[in-house]
């Protein structure tokens, strides 16, 4: 039998760090809810405003999905359809157009949107300051692009942009979930996004299609 002194100590042990835990999710909370006050994520970093490559001149801007137009919002839903439906539709998630509308104009989703300086769009993501397993973290839920502007560069810049905004919000990581059936989730590991911790153990394609991928804000990492 354990000495009553030991078993009060353990159960103070343990009131001790569920405090701790609460403090930790507490404190998480406050750095999404003051990046999510932001007015716009994107104007620390002029530099970071425009692209040029190959006779290819992009603007972007970051803007919360309930200030976008609603023009907007109808080319990024269907950009999205265009890349993604038959991938969606040859794994067990299928396409569901209501849920994923939902999704993609949930009043806390942001928009990085790209545009050429003959004002097309041509590309988005969609992100999200946000608490993931109880840390803050940026997840990326959309990057896409038209396929006119695929390949040049785009993404791997707009990527950087991402990162640049979650790390200097004091995100702990950019976290995103891709489908294993999606040839693209090899550029997110070319851009050094390794499987997450949180990601399902589960070779079963069929019951498991997706895995969660994450960079970890290496500024922060000494302090946990
Ligand atoms: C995936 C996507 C965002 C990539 O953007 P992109 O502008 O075409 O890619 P980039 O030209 O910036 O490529 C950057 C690097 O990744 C590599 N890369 C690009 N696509 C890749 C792929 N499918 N597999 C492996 N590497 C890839 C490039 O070769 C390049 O390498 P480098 O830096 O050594 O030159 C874009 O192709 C897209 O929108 N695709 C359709 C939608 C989609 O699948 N989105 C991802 C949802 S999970």
């Amino acid at each position: 039998m354990p000495r009553k002194e030991d078993k009060s100590s353990k159960s103070k042990e343990k009131r001790q760090k569920r405090k701790e835990e609460q403090m930790k999710i507490k404190l998480a909370q406050e750095k999404v809810d003051i990046a999510n006050r932001l007015e716009d994520p994107l104007a620390t970093f002029p530099a970071f405003q425009t692209f040029i490559k190959d006779g290819l001149l992009v603007q972007f801007q970051t803007k919360k999905v309930t200030d976008l137009d609603e023009s907007v919002r109808e080319w990024i839903f269907d950009l999205t359809k265009r890349n993604m439906k038959e991938k969606y539709e040859t794994c067990s998630w299928g396409w569901n157009e209501k849920k994923k509308k939902e999704e993609m104009m949930d009043e806390r989703a942001w928009y990085l949107i790209a545009k050429t300086d003959a004002n097309d769009f041509i590309g988005f993501s969609h992100f999200r300051f946000d608490i993931d397993e109880g840390l803050e973290v940026l997840y990326c839920y959309e990057l896409q692009l038209e396929t006119i502007v695929q390949k040049r560069g785009l993404g791997k810049f707009m990527m950087q942009i991402i990162e640049l905004i979650a790390f200097k919000n004091d995100m702990k990581k950019v976290v995103l979930t891709v489908l294993k059936n999606n040839p693209n989730s090899g550029f997110f590991k070319k851009m050094n996004y390794k499987l997450d911790e949180s990601s399902p153990e589960d070779s079963d394609y069929e019951t498991i299609p997706y895995e969660i991928l994450s960079k970890l804000n290496k500024k922060l990492l000494s302090n946990d």
